[in-house]
């Protein structure tokens, strides 16, 4: 009997399930009605993630074998092809079965403890009219991975805002940090950064966090950034310069207009002493026609192409950062490029309401 009921309603109902992952080989048992990503964060596991509702994407992983239930659907985060090939949100999962699950491997895989520091501000510059450089202390050492982000909390206000780190790791740790904070018409946080000088004013930090970094490989980088998505690129790529990497680069920013242009002599040092090619293009979508302006016009999802790139797209490595409309429709053109999903990271820039949801 027990038997029939098994087979009628979708297998055993063995409990507690049993999840290993992989490559590490890490097992352990999955209480009933306890997510994937839970589990292994109180066993241990270095696994990525960020929101635990289901929005950023940074707990994706692959299920190898087994089957889980989603608490919120995944197509919300993840595209059709993610899920067609076996994508899944821990945060969101729980288990059905036992399952196999796959985890990304490399020497760089990022395992800093996440902690609680106090900051202060002790500078700001404005990169563009609405782009802020703010350079903050912490009471101690920090270390992270380029392109990783932290969490601050400012008093007084319900919840953290997270900011992706916008300069290279110093080896060994630092306290001072940057950031780049673009004023959000209506937002909480900017609007109290941006209306007046806060220079002295004290903050909570917590991280660092992210699965936005560069994997080892050899092949071509295709960067894609809009706006503040600028910053965790430009920390993994010259951190990258520290490191000696030796791949093909090209960079496609996104701004509105020429205002909107920001570090252009930072990326061109970059390209002066980048060993191999490093292209920098930016891409304006509402630049004045009559302007002077030379360059590119349009989406960056208008040149993603092997003649802008002046690489195989299918064969890079693709990093993209910023808003999550832009995120989202790069994704469907390196999808038609064939770029396979396991070399496309991403890092969207979602606010508190797209966080909470
Ligand atoms: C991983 C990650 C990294 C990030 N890194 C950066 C970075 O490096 N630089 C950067 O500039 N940003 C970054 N962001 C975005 C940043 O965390 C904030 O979301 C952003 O600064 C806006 O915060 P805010 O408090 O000003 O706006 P919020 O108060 O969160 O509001 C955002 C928007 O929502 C609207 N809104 C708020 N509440 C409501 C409501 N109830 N109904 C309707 N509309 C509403 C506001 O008007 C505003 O337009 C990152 C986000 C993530 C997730
Ligand atoms: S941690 Fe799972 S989607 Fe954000």
């Amino acid at each position: 009997m027990k038997k029939l009921f098994g087979s009628l309603f979708g297998g055993s109902k063995k409990e507690p399930l049993t999840a290993t992952i992989q490559p590490s080989g890490q097992t352990f048992q999955v209480p009933k009605n306890t997510t994937l990503l839970q589990t292994a964060l109180n066993e241990g596991v270095n696994f990525p993630y960020h929101c635990t509702v289901g929005t950023c994407g940074n707990c994706r992983c692959k299920l190898v074998d087994g089957e889980v239930k989603a608490i919120m659907d995944f197509s919300y985060t993840l595209s059709e092809q993610e899920i067609s090939e076996g994508y899944i949100l821990a945060c969101q999962s729980l288990l059905r079965s036992d399952v196999v699950v796959e985890l990304e491997a490399d020497a760089n895989l990022p395992n800093h403890a996440m902690e609680t520091f106090n900051g202060t501000i002790i500078d700001t510059h404005m990169h563009t009219h609405d782009i802020m450089e703010v350079t903050v202390e912490l009471d101690r050492n920090i270390s992270f991975t380029a392109g990783q982000f932290a969490d601050i909390g400012l008093e007084g206000f319900e919840r953290h805002r997270s900011y992706s780190f916008a300069s290279a790791p110093v080896d060994g740790g630092q306290s001072t940090l940057c950031f780049h904070v673009r004023n959000v018409p209506g937002g909480d946080y900017t609007q109290w950064l941006f209306e007046k000088d806060r220079k002295g004013e004290r903050f909570e930090l917590h991280g660092p966090s992210g699965a936005f970094w560069l994997r080892t490989a050899d092949t071509p980088i295709l960067g894609v950034a809009g706006g503040s998505g600028m910053a965790p690129l430009k920390s993994i790529l010259e951190d990258a310069l520290a490191k000696n990497v030796n791949r093909p680069v090209t960079y496609l920013f996104g701004a509105r207009a020429q205002r909107d242009l920001y570090c252009l002599d930072e990326m061109q040092a970059l390209e002066k002493k980048w060993p191999n090619t490093f292209k920098f293009i930016p891409i304006l979508s509402e630049e004045p026609e009559d302007s002077d302006w030379t360059g590119k016009r349009g989406l960056v999802t208008d040149f993603i192409n092997d003649e802008t790139t002046g690489f195989p797209v299918s064969q890079s490595h693709a990093y993209l950062c910023g808003p999550p409309g832009m995120i989202d429709a790069t994704m469907v053109k390196l999808e038609e490029a064939h770029v396979d999903l396991d070399n496309i990271h991403y890092d969207k820039f979602l606010d508190s309401r797209q966080l909470d949801d």
